[in-house]
């Protein structure tokens, strides 16, 4: 198996499809981001949006100093689930969403100034929440338009030029979510831009949080950078500094666990699998991606080539062209390290989303001769949408009953519920 398999993993004992997380790589991970927290003097938080699988929460929750949350029901899973403290960020603000995420966090950041004004009779009635501003610089560093926030036209924070004199003066700190995938000197050269733009507006601030996209925990990433600038930005400012990455936690420690349901043909060789890329495995149809497969190379590379396809009814509902060594057989199991070649954050969304809708992984401990693995089943049985199935099953545990008339998304549910699910 390929190095990061978890070694002696009965692939047999795996109900399929499901998300497995290796705690032996995750608390490797966790390890690494705590050190970079106490050498560089940054607080470490946990993006809920990029690893939200609050079963493993017990095992992370020693090395981090809080979680950041997206939207309310990631606030409470960060609040209730890890017990720590919440950093929350979102676009746009309703009243009502406002109102429940200053409940429920520590930090809360603005998108925009007209934002902060809009709901200044919230701000001002609650004494426990630090307000801030994220800020976009301008500064692009991430090739792909899709996961960019400093792309043209961006909605993502305010720019220089939309920042009322003085402004910088009423918050308590700047965001600054920049990066994706990226080396400590992107973050360098964000930083440069953000001092170069600010300037001493930059003392009157109580923190910096300069978000997500570092892959501290990838092999090469230059930590000791990463430390310096930290702490070159704390001194010089007098300030408190977050991270909050969510894929680094939890690269290269998770497996999308899948069986082949079925082999068909049409003009070429066909195998549909129990899983599906829109709905496990999104980025592969949106940026896309070809997930690996263990044990496979591309198409015609080695003697028995297929097209692998999800289970949904989605015509493009497609993971990609395989080979293998020997012909696939209708039960034979397909591991997909997708955590290690797909930001672990947009993968995650699913897990996040799920939290939204109040509903929580199934999950079992597998252990096994040298190594000890989360499974978190994703869906069961015969299914058009996982996601849907998986909702389904949850809500109907929660009293709720699920109905859907749309075969593809899962988008158009309707939902009854006999009793509020958190009741
Ligand atoms: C505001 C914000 N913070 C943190 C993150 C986490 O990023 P990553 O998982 O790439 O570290 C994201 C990801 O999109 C984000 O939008």
């Amino acid at each position: 198996m390929d190095r990061y398999y978890p070694s002696g993993l009965d692939l047999g004992q795996i109900d399929t499809p499901a998300f497995v997380v290796d705690q032996a790589v995750l608390e490797r991970n966790a390890r690494i981001m705590y050190q970079v927290g106490v050498e560089s003097g940054a607080n470490m938080l946990l993006a809920l949006k990029g690893y939200a699988l609050f079963a493993s929460f017990d095992l992370l929750r020693p090395y981090v100093d809080g979680v950041c949350a997206s939207s309310i029901n990631e606030a409470r899973l960060g609040r209730e689930e890890m017990g720590l403290e919440v950093h929350s960020y979102s676009p746009a603000y309703s009243r009502e969403s406002l109102a429940g995420l200053i409940e429920l966090s520590d930090h809360v950041i603005f998108n925009s100034p007209a934002q902060w004004q809009r709901f200044a009779d919230l701000r001002n009635s609650s004494e426990k929440v630090s307000f801030g501003l994220r800020y976009n610089p301008n500064h692009s560093e991430t090739d792909v338009a899709l996961y960019d926030p400093s792309a043209p036209l961006s909605r993502l924070g305010t720019v220089k030029d939309q920042l009322p004199p003085n402004f910088i003066k009423q918050i308590d700190g700047l965001h600054i979510h920049n990066l994706c995938e990226k080396d400590a000197p992107a973050l360098q050269r964000t930083w440069q831009a953000v001092e170069k733009q600010l300037g001493s507006q930059l003392e009157h601030l109580r923190w910096i949080n300069l978000g997500g996209g570092h892959q501290i925990t990838r092999d090469g990433y230059q930590q000791e950078v990463l430390i310096q600038l930290v702490q070159t930005i704390r001194e010089r400012y007098g300030c408190n500094v977050y991270l909050e990455p969510g894929e680094a936690w939890a690269l290269e420690s998770g497996y999308l666990v899948a069986s082949v349901l079925d082999l068909h043909h049409n003009q070429a060789q066909l195998a549909i699998l129990d899983t599906s890329a829109s709905c496990h495995m999104p980025d592969v149809l949106e940026m896309p991606y070809r997930p690996d497969v263990l044990g496979s190379a591309e198409a015609g590379v080695k003697e028995w080539s297929y097209r692998l396809g999800g289970v949904s009814c989605l015509a493009g509902d497609v993971v990609g062209d395989y080979s293998f060594d020997r012909p696939l057989q209708i039960g034979d199991r397909l591991v997909l390290p997708i955590w290690h070649t797909i930001p672990w954050s947009k993968r995650q969304l699913l897990m996040a989303s799920a939290y939204r809708l109040f509903i929580s992984p199934i999950h079992a401990q597998v252990n096994c001769a040298a190594c000890a693995v989360l499974v978190i089943r994703i869906s069961r049985g015969a299914y058009h949408n996982a996601l849907f199935v998986f909702r389904n099953e949850q809500y109907q545990a929660a009293g709720c009953s699920f109905s859907r008339n749309s075969c593809a998304s899962g988008a158009k549910c309707q939902l009854w519920c006999r009793h509020s699910p958190w009741s």
